[in-house]
């Protein structure tokens, strides 16, 4: 029967053991858990000291990171190469426990001089073992010769794998708390980039409307004629109304027919005034820099808007102009001046490739495009795209005029873009060029924001 006092001692060093495990578990410092390893070791097996070796890989030594009973200047300090030429060296390389009951009888050591300062006699090495490979040494020491048992070695070995497990966990909860760290600081940079990027997306939204106003304004200079020649159309009618109102008022004669005639040609005034004062509506809004209002418009009034500020007289240009319009194309949703703008710029390149054509035919079409969508297209029998344009198509300054901003089409795409629709260039065989807008249908959208209900 095994002696009761031995028994005793085992279930000490099992209790000791668990509640050095319960410790690790629960202490995040991994110095702190190596001290209260050596100290409970040294206790449980009544020797004054005990230490706990790191290995170095760079160093390949083996550096004393925790202890209990040794003077100062030993933890943290002494080291030991990481070989067979000290008692912790060899554990640490065979991975077997090295006993030492008397150190003084063992020549082959070079052990450091701390032993001899602490006049240590008996000694016990044991490996902890890492994951990736033996992490160090557990060691216990005594000034007083003592036998080290096959149960004290055991106890031994069992708290260096306890010890490894707890090295392992907090290794690991440092690995994790670094990379937590790591990322709140990605998070970080992650917003101040994202913060930058939407600053960096107003500027050239801002930057793009100020173009294309520029543009607006480049275009409006190049149609002043045109523009004085339409708000002239009216100026002149109400001229020649008011003279021959005039007129009647001086003969004197003011009979029922003569009032009657007067009451329409004031009526007649009135209308051209409104027709003038909307000519200067219109020209106010192009002219202005404003952020987009789309609403539900013909798409065929915006037409006739955008040519008469082109194109004031098509026969002095000697230009043929067809109308092929779907008369039954419900409304669009857009922003009219902008799509003004479009139609303006295609009207007044249509105009100028065909400057030197013999046969000059200016066609203008709407019809039902897509579902949910109305084509306008502009076409002209003019020169056509030269290659070199073609392959920049929509690109900023890609121009072949000597006066020509080269913005034009590039402002076109973004204002389709922006009002929900599309432009492209129609490729066929037919001579002169043919470019295709699609906007979007009003019902479509009002269908979309407001779906009928089922
Ligand atoms: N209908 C067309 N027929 C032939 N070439 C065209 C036609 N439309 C555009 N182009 C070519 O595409 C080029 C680019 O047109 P875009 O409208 O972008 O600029 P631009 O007319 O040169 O200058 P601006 O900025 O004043 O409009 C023109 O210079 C011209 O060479
Ligand atoms: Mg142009």
């Amino acid at each position: 029967m095994t002696d009761p006092a031995i028994m005793d001692g085992l279930r000490r060093q099992q209790a000791a053991l668990a509640n050095f495990g319960t410790f690790a578990f629960h202490e995040p410092e991994l110095g702190k858990i190596l001290t209260e390893a050596a100290r409970v070791c040294a206790e449980c097996l009544h020797v004054p000291f005990a230490k706990i070796c790191r290995y170095r890989d760079e160093q390949k030594d083996l550096l004393v990171v925790a202890g209990c009973g040794w003077k100062a200047g030993v933890v943290g300090n002494v080291i030991s190469k990481a070989d067979e030429s000290s008692t912790q060296g060899r554990a640490f390389v065979t991975g077997k426990p090295v006993i030492l009951e008397d150190i003084a009888k063992n020549a082959s050591f070079v052990l450091p001089p701390f032993y001899a300062e602490h006049k240590i006699v008996s000694t016990a090495d044991v490996l902890i073992k890492g994951k990736t490979g033996p992490w160090g040494v557990l060691e216990v020491d005594s000034a007083e010769r003592r036998e080290f048992s096959e149960h004290d070695v055991v106890f031994l070995t069992g708290f260096a794998n306890v010890v490894a497990e707890a090295v392992a966990t907090t290794e690991r909860t440092a690995a994790m708390q670094s990379a937590i760290e790591s990322m709140k600081h990605l998070i970080v940079e992650k917003d101040a980039l994202l913060g930058e990027r939407a600053a960096r997306e107003l500027k050239v939204h801002e930057l793009q409307m100020e173009l294309i106003h520029v543009s607006r304004l480049n275009a409006m200079g190049q149609m002043t004629a045109a523009i004085a020649h339409e708000l002239n159309q009216p100026l002149a009618a109400i001229a020649n109304y008011v003279g021959v109102a005039k007129i009647s008022l001086e003969a004197n004669h003011m009979d029922n027919g003569a009032i009657l005639r007067l009451k329409d040609l004031v009526a007649k005034v009135q209308r051209q005034t409104l027709r003038a004062g909307s000519i200067i509506k219109n020209l106010k809004d192009v002219v202005e820099k404003r952020e987009s209002i789309r609403l539900e418009v013909n798409v065929e009034d915006v037409i006739r808007d955008s040519l008469a500020m082109v194109l004031y007289d098509a026969t002095d240009s000697n230009i043929t102009m067809k109308f092929e319009f779907d008369a039954v194309l419900p409304k669009v949703l857009i922003d009219k001046v902008q799509i003004q703008q479009i139609l303006i710029n295609l009207i007044r390149n249509s105009v100028e490739a065909m400057h030197d054509s013999k046969e000059r035919t200016l066609t203008l079409t709407t019809v039902a495009g897509e579902a949910g969508f109305a084509n306008v297209m502009v076409r002209d029998t003019g020169a056509g795209l030269s290659p070199e344009v073609l392959q920049r198509l929509f690109q900023p300054f890609n121009t072949t005029k000597a006066n020509g901003m080269g913005l034009g089409l590039m402002v076109c795409q973004t204002l389709a873009e922006a009002n929900g629709g599309r432009i492209w260039h129609v490729e066929d065989k037919i001579k002169g060029t043919c470019f295709c807008l699609s906007l979007p249908l009003a019902e479509t959208q009002a269908e979309e924001l407001h779906p009928a209900a089922e």
